[in-house]
C-alpha cells in the first residue's frame, strides 16, 4: 500500500548557533514536520534544549513541532512545551509515572500526543494507550545521541505497531526515529512506517544538501 512518507529533520544535527535559519532552510527543502529533541541529561545521557528556545524558533517554522520529550519526570513541563507552540507531544512510558494520564493532559491541552519505545521497550507497551495517540514512535536507537547506527530488530517492531494501527481505524502517525539513511528509510517504510525521523541524513553537507538529501529520504 502506497503511503505518502513525511521526514521530520531532526534539529539535533543542525548548527546551534544558526537554528532559525536552519528551520527556515530545512522547510524551504521540503521538511514537513520539525523534530525537536529534547534531553534532560538525567532521561538520557545528554543536554539539548527546553522550552525557552522552542518558543524563540516557532515563528521561524510554518510546519508542525513535534516535539520528543526525553526528560523524566515529564508531566511538569508539558504546559510550558504546549505554551512555546510544540503541536505535537511525544513521550516515553518509561519517564512516568503514569503514562496515561500523561497522554489524556497532552489532549487536554489541545495538541498531538505520541508515545515512544525504546528498542528494549516491548511493542506491548502500546497497547491500552492506542485510543489515546496521533502518534506512534519506533526508536531504532537507543535515545540520547543523532548518529548512530539503526538497530535492525526495531523492523519487527515496525510491523507490529503497524498492525496495531490498522486495528484501529484511525488515523495515527508511524514514526521511525534513529539511523535513518536512505537505505534504512526504504526498510522502515516497507515495515510500515510513514513519518521519518533524520538528523545526520538531512543536515550532511550544509544547506545546499539539504533538499536533495530529504528527496533521498523519500525515494
Ligand atoms: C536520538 C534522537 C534522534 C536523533 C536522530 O535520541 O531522538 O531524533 O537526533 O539522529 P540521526 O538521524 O543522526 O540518527
Ligand atoms: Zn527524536
Amino acid at each position: 500500500m502506497a503511503r505518502t512518507i513525511k521526514i521530520a529533520p531532526s534539529i539535533l544535527s543542525a548548527d546551534f548557533s544558526r537554528l532559525g535559519a536552519e528551520i527556515e532552510a530545512i522547510e524551504k527543502a521540503g521538511a514537513d514536520l520539525i523534530h525537536v529533541d529534547v534531553m534532560d541529561g538525567h532521561f538520557v545521557p545528554n543536554i539539548t534544549i527546553g522550552p525557552a528556545v522552542v518558543k524563540a524558533l516557532r515563528p521561524h517554522a510554518k510546519k508542525p513541532f513535534d516535539v520528543h520529550l526525553m526528560i523524566s519526570p515529564v508531566d511538569p513541563y508539558l504546559d510550558a512545551f504546549a505554551d512555546a507552540g510544540a503541536d505535537g507531544l511525544t513521550v516515553h512510558p518509561e519517564a512516568g509515572p503514569h503514562i496515561h494520564r500523561t497522554l489524556q493532559h497532552i489532549r487536554k491541552l489541545g495538541k498531538k500526543p505520541g508515545v515512544v519505545l525504546n528498542p528494549g521497550t516491548p511493542i506491548e507497551a502500546i497497547d491500552n494507550l492506542m485510543d489515546l495517540v496521533d502518534l506512534v514512535l519506533i526508536m531504532s536507537v537507543n535515545p540520547g545521541f543523532g548518529g548512530q547506527s539503526f538497530i535492525e530488530s526495531q523492523l519487527k517492531k515496525i510491523e507490529a505497531a503497524r498492525r496495531r494501527i490498522d486495528a484501529t481505524g484511525r488515523h495515527i502517525a508511524l514514526e521511525v526515529d534513529g539511523g535513518i539513511t536512505p537505505e534504512t528509510a526504504r526498510r522502515a517504510i516497507a515495515a510500515g512506517a510513514d513519518t521519518l525521523v533524520a538528523g545526520t541524513a538531512v543536515f550532511q553537507g550544509g544547506p545546499s544538501r539539504y533538499a536533495a538529501n530529504i528527496a533521498a529520504l523519500r525515494e
